[in-house]
């Protein structure tokens, strides 16, 4: 049974009750919908997920101990779904339950409240974790606006498909052999997303010329890394992420834009990117030109590497994700032109 008890005429902030309990369900239903809340109730954990997959809630409360899937399976569950781990669960035990708070707390739950529960304490959980929520819903929304950007962007050149999805992925792979923190894997996995963002700025005419662009062009073309950081600079949550697109063509000697950084002043992160983008061009179809064969553009990595633009360290352990993940090679197109050294750029 999963009942939705009040019936919205728009969208109320919603809670999910899960308890296998009628009265403390019927309790805790009345106090919330008496708040203004729209009240999603279930009796088990089975329940409580298929009720979190039809109804999005935004507050989940849910008693601990329920026959089947327990409350904590429930978090547990909850927290590992990327499309749900940010919705606050709150955990009801025994006053003596510390095993399952210890449980609770493993399994990412957000609060907890002890039985008896005060109506209370109760209404005051869920009104702050709701406030949580939404703010945490307005920075989705605004990173999603610019994913959408992205997509956009790569969607104006029918020959940089799927490079953003595969720049992510493979730059994701290759902060993972290197050990980076979680942090810095999800800035990568963001930054492969939106390290073009800024080419919104970059006109047609520049952006899909067939040929090499004039250095007028490519003054144009290089501009986008400083448009991309500063369209990204308000999101305090893409501030890892930011290096990544003002710096990923960037290189060692001091060759790369827009800083002319050189070594160690090149972000680590951005340095992943860079590389795995210029793969990425390399073995991707251009109007110009076929794409190169992964020997081919693994010869020209190791040039770049013995020119010192790209670090040995770095390059190497790409080279050896390339050749466990053989995956990382087949796509249809990308920047290619953009993702080296500019205007009139071809591989050796
Ligand atoms: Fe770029």
């Amino acid at each position: 049974m999963i009942a939705a008890v009040s019936a919205p005429a728009r969208r109320q902030p919603r809670v999910l009750v899960a308890d296998d309990t009628d009265t403390i369900r019927a309790l805790f239903e009345k106090l919330l919908t008496n708040d203004g809340y729209q009240v999603i109730s279930a009796v088990d954990g089975i329940e409580a997920l298929d009720a979190v997959s039809v109804y999005h809630p935004d507050v989940i409360v849910t008693d601990v101990g329920m026959p089947g899937v327990d409350g904590i399976e429930v978090c547990r569950r909850l927290k590992r779904d990327p499309s749900t781990h940010l919705t606050p669960v709150v955990l009801v035990t025994g006053l003596s339950d510390l095993p399952d708070r210890i449980r609770g707390i493993e399994a990412g739950a957000d609060d907890f409240l002890t039985k008896p529960v005060h109506p209370q304490e109760l209404r005051a959980r869920v009104a702050a974790l709701l406030r949580m929520k939404q703010l945490t819903d307005a920075l989705d929304s605004a990173e999603a606006a610019f994913m959408a950007l992205a997509m956009t962007i790569e969607a104006r050149d029918p020959t940089t498909r799927g490079h953003c999805e595969r720049l992510a992925h493979h730059a994701v792979r290759l902060g993972r052999v290197l050990g980076v923190s979680n942090d810095d894997l999800s800035a990568l996995h963001r930054g492969g997303y939106l390290h073009d963002v800024g080419k919104v700025g970059v006109p047609d005419s520049v952006l899909l010329k067939a040929g090499p662009l004039s250095a007028t062009e490519f003054a144009v073309m290089k501009r986008h890394t400083e448009i991309g950081e500063t369209l990204c600079a308000p999101l305090q949550s893409l501030r890892h992420v930011r290096p990544i697109i003002r710096s990923h063509h960037e290189r060692l000697d001091g060759s790369g834009y827009p800083d002319g950084l050189r070594a160690d002043q090149v972000p680590l992160l951005a340095q992943i990117v860079g590389i795995v983008d210029v793969y990425d061009a390399l073995t991707s179809q251009r109007p110009y030109r076929p794409p190169l064969t992964p020997d081919a553009a693994v010869r020209h990595l190791l040039i770049e590497v013995e020119q010192e633009r790209f670090s040995k360290t770095l390059v190497t352990a790409f080279l050896d994700t390339v050749d466990k993940a053989q995956d990382v090679i087949t796509h249809p197109g990308c920047a290619f032109r953009d993702a080296g050294r500019g205007e009139g750029y071809r591989p050796k």
